[in-house]
């Protein structure tokens, strides 16, 4: 059964000897980053870490703090509460079989359709654990003596030259006012004073949509971020899901049960009932403010643009809550865990647009988007072009900067495989091509923010037609019967 609090899943991941438990008092500020920036670049992930008494400028918070819970792949399926995601992965592959799509658009709505008829449904509950402490805010008023605000939640400053704390997890639930489609993404949010923060949905993402469509009606827009709960909801926050499948009934289909889902006190926005702390709030038409810097995904800096701010009305929490968080800088961190897992997931999906697709990796050395390997079962001509182009036209594939394609004989989660590939079979000139694209905003590179040139890389055997007129080279392979002699003779001698 799906894990009914975060606690639970902390407990699974002890049992399963994934956590250790600090129980010395360490402070928010850089030291709990810097201890678990090591464990995320330890061997496989290393282990995740609860802080049992964070130190606030000094001061123990109430909460204690876990992090680095999904940065294993052995964690990332403790999360799913799977053996392994490629699982769930099979289970889309059956949904999508049922009745085979002839598109992607087809076969998005099948799929949409299976889970509806899986238990996705999200449930409707009056009484929550998330409400079971509240404290509203007045209008107006910065503070709110007495109560919880903002300063009391163990939240991280990440890095030496960021602008200030930062939640990393926050599931950022917001509603379109016209269609009333939900959308939960996970916008970091710099935390200005004990209630008010940024909002940093980038211009690319639905956040952002959903912002602008309040902005043209002069609309407040009611906002509601939930932390920790089933770690389902922040794996399908985090999963770049296509417009209209909505993270709550995915995060159903995930964990094979209905999400509960309660009424917010102070705004008019639902979160599934059974997650730690809801900060609820508004965004107020045209207001923003600078946000950043911020050590990034792409392990340099972000640079400080004007963001929109997040105004608290009240927080609500369990009375046992867990603060879940983790931090981003120079790859391996835990988000490339939660961003592979996407990528095996959606296999089949990508399978069902491109059928000549065999596998796709996106190496933690390229931070998600700058850096895609693909192998292709190769039939005709510039069929590796026609798979970059078609991913460069895919939600956000759009932004990925390299896209390298090989044939199906190579193992694209080998980074150096597909590297020997790419010397070994490319001419440059002939099997490059250079486009146009939108870019991530967080990428410091292109000249002009959000735009920019992305490249893709043909490392397959050439055809005739594609203007080789020699016959391909075949790769230097050792006979089986070979192989099998030194086995025994190695038994041997060993
Ligand atoms: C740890 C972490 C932090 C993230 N921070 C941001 C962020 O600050 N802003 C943003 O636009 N996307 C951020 N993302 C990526 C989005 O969550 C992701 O693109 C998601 O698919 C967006 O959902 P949407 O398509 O519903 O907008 C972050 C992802 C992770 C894993």
């Amino acid at each position: 059964m799906a894990y009914s609090s975060f606690a639970q899943f902390v407990q699974a991941l002890e049992q399963a000897g994934e956590l250790t438990r600090v129980s010395t008092p360490v402070e928010t500020d850089l030291i709990i980053a810097a201890w678990a920036d090591r464990e995320m670049k330890s061997p496989g992930g290393g282990k995740a870490l609860l802080f049992e008494q964070p130190l606030i400028e000094g001061k123990p918070s109430k909460f204690p703090l876990a992090i680095n819970t999904m940065g294993s792949q052995r964690r990332m399926a403790l999360a799913l509460k799977v053996e392994n995601v490629d699982e769930i992965s099979r289970e889309i592959q059956l949904i999508l079989k049922a009745k085979p799509p002839t598109d992607l658009r087809e076969g998005w709505s099948l799929l949409k359709q299976g889970i509806h008829l899986l238990h996705a449904r999200p449930k409707h509950v009056k009484d929550a654990a998330c409400q079971e402490v509240v404290h509203r805010f007045a209008e107006g008023s910065t503070s709110a003596s007495g109560e919880l605000t903002l300063r009391d939640i163990p939240i991280l400053k990440c890095w030496p030259k960021d602008g200030g704390k930062f939640v990393t997890l926050p599931n950022v639930h917001t509603r379109d006012p016209e269609s009333g489609a939900r959308n939960v993404g996970v916008y970091r949010m710099q935390v200005y004073d004990e209630r008010t923060t940024g909002m940093h949905w980038q211009v690319h993402k639905v956040g952002a949509r959903h912002g602008q469509r309040y902005y043209q009606r002069n609309e407040r827009m009611p906002v509601a971020v939930c932390l920790g709960g089933d770690p389902a909801y922040t794996f399908a926050a985090t999963a770049p899901l296509p417009d209209g499948l909505d993270e709550i009934l995915f995060a159903g289909f995930l964990r094979k049960k209905s999400v509960e889902l309660v009424s917010c006190k102070t705004i008019d926005l639902e979160v599934p009932a059974d997650v730690d702390f809801v900060l609820e709030g508004y965004v107020q038409p045209g207001e923003t403010r600078p946000e950043g810097p911020f050590g990034d995904h792409t392990g340099f800096y972000t640079a400080v643009e004007d963001y929109p701010i997040f105004h608290l009305t009240a927080i609500t929490h369990r009375r046992d809550a867990i603060y879940p968080t983790t931090i981003v800088g120079i790859p391996p961190m835990e988000d490339f865990y939660l961003g592979d897992a996407s990528v095996r997931i959606f296999l089949p999906v990508f399978k069902m647009n491109f059928p000549e697709l065999v596998d796709m990796a996106l190496p933690p050395e390229g931070v998600f988007h700058n850096l895609v390997f693909v192998s292709i079962r190769k039939q005709y001509p510039y069929q590796a072009f026609k798979v970059m182009h078609g991913l460069w036209g895919m939600g956000q594939m759009m932004f990925s900067k390299y896209i390298v394609v090989v044939d199906e004989d190579c193992d694209v989660h080998n980074t150096s495989e597909v590297l020997f590939r790419l010397c070994a079979n490319t001419d440059p000139q002939r099997d490059s091509t250079i486009i146009k694209n939108p870019s991530d905003s967080l990428d410091h590179a292109p000249s002009t923010q959000n735009v920019g040139s992305h490249m893709g890389f043909d490392a397959t055997r050439k055809l005739r037609g594609e203007g080789y007129p020699r016959e391909w080279p075949e790769l230097v392979r050792m006979s089986d019967e070979a192989q099998r002699l030194v086995d025994q003779l190695r038994n041997k001698t060993g």
